[in-house]
């Protein structure tokens, strides 16, 4: 545990910080306006994190990988158990990072590599897909009056896209849910250490898996992206290794779906709590791409993301010295009236929607925008389309217990059939 002095930090900072809870995302809204206005940057020390609440601030961390690296995104917040890290070495897992907690020069040749391959054609060229896939989930309730739209739409619904685009078959989608979901509570919550091995159990396989999808590939070169990888490494082009291909394939078998879940989930939830948006909707579906933005904006699904101090840096007037970690409370810059005017109301016709931070910023951008943004695009003009009429049941919402992705587990609807 580092001890850093508050520097010129004001003295409501320690009742904020007394008062964070930092896995409980489900309603901290009320909490940030506070953190904005009293403490916009606070010190953790139940994640020896210092963390980040203003849009002005957030944004210039993003923008300066100098000083404020990536090389913590996929670091737990405690050390691992030996038992834990004991499962995870006799399992010969090395699955750390793809590309989010790489460093320049690696990250800048891996994600030249990657962006030839994940080009805005490939993308779009899967919308027919996307949509004939919409048609059929929603189909296949669209009868019953009544659905959770988180496991009967959401859930599967990005995984099998991703897949799609991965080259693996829509079977292993309960598995790899599970695995990614063992992946994201490891680095991002706070088990005990009992859950911990089943996690690490679970990564061992997830690991494997990846490794195993890219040998076949290198064996028999498919038409997917693995194959493609496969097929300039076959030809003797070797800047990016197989080591680092099967990383990139565990990397965006986490990032390619559990995000684009949440934020369809809490699309749902948010929309139908706001009606009189989601009817906005029906009536003119050509307003469905900014109200994608002024979810991402509202209910980002990757609430928290993390740097680590390169440099000294000042941030919000406090000093953080260099090996200082930080945490960027998304769903706070997000709202913060100083870039979003009434930045805690949902107005899907917000004009400036598109400014959120949702996707960070700069080199680390999310590889996965343009498709997170068709997927929910198609997904939105279907369920308008199809079930115009659907109503939230009473219900209470939960949400997994971590920092950083937030989505309900359920969202319950009915509609007259
Ligand atoms: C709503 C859905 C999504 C959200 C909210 C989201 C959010 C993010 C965020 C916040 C980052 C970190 C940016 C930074 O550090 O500056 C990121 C990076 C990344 N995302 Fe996404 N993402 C989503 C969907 C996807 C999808 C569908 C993919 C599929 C490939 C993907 C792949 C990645 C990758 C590979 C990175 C690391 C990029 C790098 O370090 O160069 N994401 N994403």
């Amino acid at each position: 545990m580092t001890h850093l002095s508050t520097g010129g930090a004001c003295p409501y900072s320690q009742q904020v910080a007394d008062e964070f809870r930092p896995f409980d995302i489900a309603d901290p809204f009320a909490f940030y306006a506070r953190a904005r206005e009293e403490a916009p940057i606070f010190y953790s020390a139940e994640l020896d994190y210092w963390v980040v609440s203003r849009y002005e601030d957030v944004r210039a961390i993003f923008k300066d990988p100098a000083t404020f690296s990536s090389e913590n995104t996929q670091s737990s917040y405690k050390a691992r158990p030996a038992a834990v890290q004991r499962v995870l070495d006799e399992g010969g897992f090395q699955g750390h990072s793809g590309l989010s907690a790489r460093q320049p020069p690696d990250h800048t040749r891996i994600r030249a590599f990657v962006n030839k391959a994940f080009t805005p054609r490939r993308v779009a060229s899967l919308e027919p897909f996307i949509r004939d896939l919409a048609e059929r989930t929603i189909g296949a309730f669209e009868g019953d009056g009544e659905a959770d739209l988180v496991s009967q739409l959401s859930y599967d619904l990005p995984a099998l896209v991703i897949f799609k685009l991965l080259g693996v078959p829509d079977e292993d989608v309960p598995n790899v849910k599970e695995w990614a979901l063992s992946r994201v509570l490891m680095n991002f919550g706070d088990p005990g250490e009992e859950e911990q091995l089943g996690h690490a159990r679970n990564l061992v396989k997830y690991w494997n898996y990846c490794v195993a999808l890219i040998e076949s590939r290198l064996e028999t070169p498919t038409d997917d992206l693995p194959g493609d990888m496969a097929r300039v490494y076959n030809s003797g082009d070797h800047t990016v290794g197989t080591h680092e291909m099967a990383s990139l394939v565990y990397g965006m078998l986490t990032a390619g779906h559990e995000t684009t879940t949440n934020l369809l989930s809490n699309a749902f939830r948010d929309l139908l709590t706001h009606r009189e948006q989601w009817e906005r909707l029906v009536a003119d579906p050509a307003k469905i791409p900014g109200a994608v933005e002024e979810m991402l904006r509202y209910a980002p699904s990757v609430f928290t993301w993390k740097r680590k101090v390169k440099k000294p840096a000042t941030v919000a007037g406090v000093e953080l010295p260099v090996g200082a970690n930080v945490l960027l409370l998304l769903g706070s810059a997000n709202r913060d009236p100083a870039q979003f005017e009434r930045g805690d109301e949902l107005d899907v016709e917000r004009s400036n929607a598109r400014e959120h931070l949702a996707f960070g910023l700069g080199i680390h951008y999310c590889l996965g925008a343009p498709l997170a943004r068709l997927e929910s695009r198609v997904v939105l003009e279907e369920l308008t389309r199809r079930l115009p009429g659907l109503r939230l049941k009473a219900q209470d919402f939960t949400f997994a217990p971590n920092t950083s992705f937030r989505g309900p587990d359920q969202v319950l609807v009915q509609w007259e059939v």
